[in-house]
């Protein structure tokens, strides 16, 4: 049987950043794309969803940690750095620990779920918590990579690009094309700004091989309505959502998206935290998928495009959900309502164990 070997190897002939390089890699890619029935149903389409929550280190990020600290290792660097909301932090941590290198996070205050800190700390990083929002955070980030021997590895770092690129590479394969339309969450913009390079990539040949697409898919990227500065148009002072994730008022690829929208003929909406959690509750619920808040807001897009009457009957499309349910779990814990979810207590005897389970005998 063959073992996915990890983006860089895997897509080798479309990364040329990475020749000559050290491949520093823990697997990561090769994710399901899961075909969504009950979401299809809904929206009267065919909906993928992308399962990125399956990656070494639980999201997306590793795509492009495996390039930037491959890259890094190319140049030397003994230490990299990033501000992260969570998971690049997490990522981060993870790759440069198999590099040998040490790491550096800057993450706001407060506002990192529970996983990603601990995963970060596990992994040996040293974590500053940043009097200020994750745009401070990367603001401070960049002054020390500017004037210190250490290497920057948020988005604004092009191998982080690259690397993430390949997951529209692995859904055009999936799909023998692109789909229709992609739905992802926005928050620093790096992933559409990834995805769009991707596809746009995967009209040409690379290398010995045939191009991969013959066409590209509109891009839909949703932020939180408390965290919007695209949607807005202009920065976001205080953002605020419970999708930690993107709370993000000042997103470092604004203008690459921005792009990313117009050239796809694609839209960047907002979605409340209510949808949010609706969607979040309806992937686990009902498709067996279990992800992070933030990951949510591509299918909770894609709900509010279907009620406006901006699906097209039958269309194929592709959700990204970007974090595994793990990172954040405690959302899972609490009703509809707002209230906590309370198990049932039986005594040890299977009457009334099988009363409490709806079996019938
Ligand atoms: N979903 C999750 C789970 C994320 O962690 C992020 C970004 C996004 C979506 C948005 O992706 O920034 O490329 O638009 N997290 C970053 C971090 C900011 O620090 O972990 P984006």
């Amino acid at each position: 049987a063959h073992q996915w070997r990890g983006v860089i190897r895997e897509y080798a002939d479309r990364l040329p950043l990475l020749d000559g390089a050290p491949v520093v890699t823990l697997g990561e890619g090769g994710t399901p794309l899961i075909h969504a029935e009950q979401l299809s149903e809904r929206v009267g389409a065919e909906v993928h969803v992308k399962y990125e929550g399956l990656n070494p280190t639980g999201s997306f990020k590793d795509r492009g940690m495996t390039t930037a600290i491959s890259v890094a290792a190319k140049h030397g660097a003994k230490a990299v750095i990033c501000a992260s909301t969570g998971n690049t932090s997490a990522s981060a941590a993870a790759y440069a620990t198999k590099a040998g290198m040490t790491c550096g996070v800057l993450v706001p205050d407060g506002k990192i779920a529970m996983g990603k800190l601990s995963q970060a700390i596990a992994h040996g990083a040293t974590l500053l918590q940043v009097d200020g929002n994750f745009d401070d955070c990367l603001t401070l980030a960049r002054k020390l990579a500017e004037a210190y021997p250490v290497e920057l590895v948020n988005s604004v770092n092009p191998a982080r690009i690259e690397g993430q690129k390949t997951a529209a590479f692995e859904i055009v394969e999936a799909l023998s094309d692109a789909p229709d339309i992609h739905c992802l969450p926005v928050g620093n913009a790096g992933n559409i700004t990834a995805y769009w390079k991707g596809y746009g990539e995967s009209l040409s040949p690379a290398g010995d091989l045939a191009p991969l697409a013959t066409r590209a898919p509109a891009m839909w990227g949703f932020q939180a309505a408390g965290a919007a500065p695209i949607v807005l148009g202009h920065p976001v002072d205080q953002p605020d959502t419970i999708a930690t994730a993107i709370r993000i008022g000042n997103p470092a690829s604004w203008e690459l998206a921005e792009a990313a929208r117009d050239e796809s003929k694609g839209v960047i909406d907002s979605v409340t935290d209510e949808q949010i959690l609706q969607a979040h509750r309806l992937l686990s619920s009902t498709e067996g998928i279990f992800v992070e808040p933030a990951s949510a807001a591509s299918v909770a897009g894609l709900l509010q495009m279907h009620e406006k009457g901006l699906v097209p009957a039958g269309a194929r499309i592709v959700c990204t959900v970007t974090g595994h349910g793990l990172k954040d779990p405690a959302w899972a814990l609490k009703n509809a309502d707002g209230s906590d979810v309370q198990p049932t207590r039986v005594s040890v005897d299977a009457v009334t164990a099988a009363a409490a389970l709806g079996l019938e005998g």
